[in-house]
């Protein structure tokens, strides 16, 4: 198996990810929000870069089971229901709904790999299902960070070395440059996803407005085990009959 790392979607387009097995990550919050949403029963989320795309969507869908998530400078939007914090996407609010939903960096990344054949959504949370269903697959991979406005983020790249480290006890890989620099970065933090977190720029950012629970909740490695994935213009639960390329 050969695994590739990129710290940023900045230089990928729809066209460098068609057709690859991509885990994208954005652990502060989207990948996270997206695990606990689907795992709170949520029928779909449906990620846009933008605001107005968001909502021209939303406003198609019928309003009995429709849901505007996500944030800008990490709060809710304006006229949204819903803004980017795990906490907020509970069984009783999101149930059955189809979540249309947009942030700053995570839900930009996803909609660049609509054209992957599979688009795992990977964060600490959901860490060993991402990691079994890989391993399980097999073929070849690609770690896609969703990074901060445009760069490297810690929180990120130190989860694609978490996952980079396991799937290595289980299994033989192949790694680029960009993986083994973050496997050396995950191995770094002697405290854990949490101690990661807190030091961040994201997460200081983060606790900065308010959000220092969702830190915890995000460092929690495992307590969400579902695998969303990219499905047509959604992410929805992963159907167990989708194989991997290559
Ligand atoms: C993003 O996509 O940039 C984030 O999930 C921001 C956040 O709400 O923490």
């Amino acid at each position: 198996m050969k695994i590739e790392t990129i710290f940023s979607p900045t230089n990928v387009d729809e066209m460098a990810m068609r057709g690859k097995n991509v885990v994208i990550i954005d652990i502060l919050r989207a990948s996270t929000t997206i695990c606990t949403a689907l795992h709170s029963g949520a029928r779909e989320v449906i990620p846009t870069a933008d605001i107005e795309t968001a909502t021209k969507i939303y406003s198609n869908l019928s309003a009995d089971s429709r849901l505007l998530g996500g944030e800008r400078q990490g709060k809710m939007i304006e006229g949204f229901n819903l803004g980017n914090s795990p906490r907020e996407y509970t069984p009783e609010k999101v149930r059955g709904k189809t979540i249309v939903f947009t942030t700053t960096n995570g839900a930009g990344a996803i909609y660049k790999c609509r054209y992957a054949s599979l688009g795992l959504i990977g964060s600490f949370v959901n860490m060993s299902a991402v990691v079994r269903t890989m391993v399980d697959l097999g073929g070849n991979w690609t770690i896609l960070c969703s990074g901060r406005e445009g760069t490297f983020s810690l929180e990120d790249s130190a989860c694609a070395g978490m996952i980079i480290q396991k799937i290595r006890e289980a299994t033989e890989i192949e790694t680029d440059d960009g993986g083994k620099t973050a496997v050396i970065l995950y191995r770094s933090f002697r405290g854990g996803p949490l101690s990661v977190l807190k030091q961040s720029e994201h997460g200081k950012y983060l606790i900065s407005i308010g959000f220092s629970d969702d830190l915890q909740i995000c460092a929690s490695v495992d307590s969400v085990p579902v695998i969303p994935a990219v499905d047509g213009m959604g992410i929805k639960l992963r159907q167990t009959g989708l194989a991997a390329n290559g």
